[in-house]
This record gives C-alpha cells, structure tokens and sequence, in this order.
C-alpha cells in the first residue's frame, strides 16, 4: 500500500474567504489529509485572534473528512516536517501573487528539499479575492456575501461595528 500523502495549506486566514475554501476542496480532492495551518505569527497585526480564525475555519471546513485546521509557530518547513507533509499547498490568484511565492517556495526548498510546494488556481470568481480586501470592504459597510462564508460575514459585521 502507498503511504498516505499529507499536505499543509499554510496561512493567516484573517479571515477565511471564499478563495480558500474553493483551494481547501481542490487540496482535499487530491491529498489523503490536507492540514490547514494558521499561522501565529503574523506581521499583518490580524483583526481577527488565533483562536476565533481558527474556530471559523474548523466550522467551514466541517464537511470536509480529510481536512484538519491547526495553528502553527515558527518556520513553516519544521511543521511541516513534524506532520510527515510532502506538500505545501498555496494559492496562485494573479501574476502580482507569484514573485512572493516563488521566494517562499524556493526559500523553503532550501531549508527543506525533501518538501514540495504545490501551486494551485483558485476558480476565476475568487481571483481577486483577498482577506485583505475583504476586510476593508467591510470596514466601508459594503457586500462581502459573496467573498466569505456567511458566518464569517457575520462575524466581520460584528467586528467592524
Ligand atoms: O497567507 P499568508 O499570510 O500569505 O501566509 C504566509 C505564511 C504563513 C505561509 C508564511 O508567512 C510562513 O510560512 N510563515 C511561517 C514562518 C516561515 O516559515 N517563514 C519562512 C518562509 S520562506
């Protein structure tokens, strides 16, 4: 039998939007196991803690018997490592994500060549999705419905008020 291929799908998920979830089911269709992790560091200063990104992203990714959500600290690479992943998983949206993603992707080859970062397209709706604007459209009071999940939604409202 062949092992069993784990996949980390790193972030800060601040907040989950639509665009992660569409690459959470394409992870999942492909991998044995797709470990979303949320990362505690954060140099973006997150609106949302630790602990509620994750409580959104357990409650979206429910369904989903192959996905965990868990938090990590420290270099990617070692959790990774310390999860028996062969993959990071990451998103690809535009040209603009990709010079940022091919410094990560190689820097993490360099520390860990055994690890293999897999790119993947999001659906075109969610090409322009980021939680950075998705924040910012809700600090204007304007539609998110159709970028985040409804209970993210809602939290946002909640946390823009
Ligand atoms: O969704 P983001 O914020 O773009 O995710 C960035 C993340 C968390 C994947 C990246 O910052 C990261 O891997 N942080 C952990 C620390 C680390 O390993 N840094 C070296 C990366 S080459």
């Amino acid at each position: 039998m062949s092992p069993q291929v784990i996949a980390v799908y790193p972030g800060s998920f601040d907040p989950v939007t639509n665009g992660h979830l569409d690459l959470i089911g394409r992870g999942a269709m492909i991998y044995d196991r797709l470990i979303v992790a949320v990362t505690h560091n954060t140099e973006k200063d997150p609106l949302f803690p630790l602990h509620e990104r994750i409580e959104m992203l357990e409650a979206v990714t429910m369904d989903w018997k192959n996905v965990e959500v868990q938090e990590f600290d420290g270099l990617l690479v070692d959790y990774a490592h310390s999860k028996r992943a062969r993959v990071i998983l990451r998103g690809i949206r535009a040209v603009s994500d990709y010079e940022y993603e091919l410094q990560m992707a190689m820097m993490n080859r360099k520390l860990a060549p055994q690890i293999e970062t897999v790119f993947m397209l999001p659906a075109e709706a969610y090409s322009y999705v980021s939680s950075r604007l998705v924040k910012e459209i809700a600090r204007h009071g304007g539609p998110i419905k159709d970028l985040v999940p409804a209970l993210v939604e809602e939290r946002l409202r909640a946390k823009v008020l």
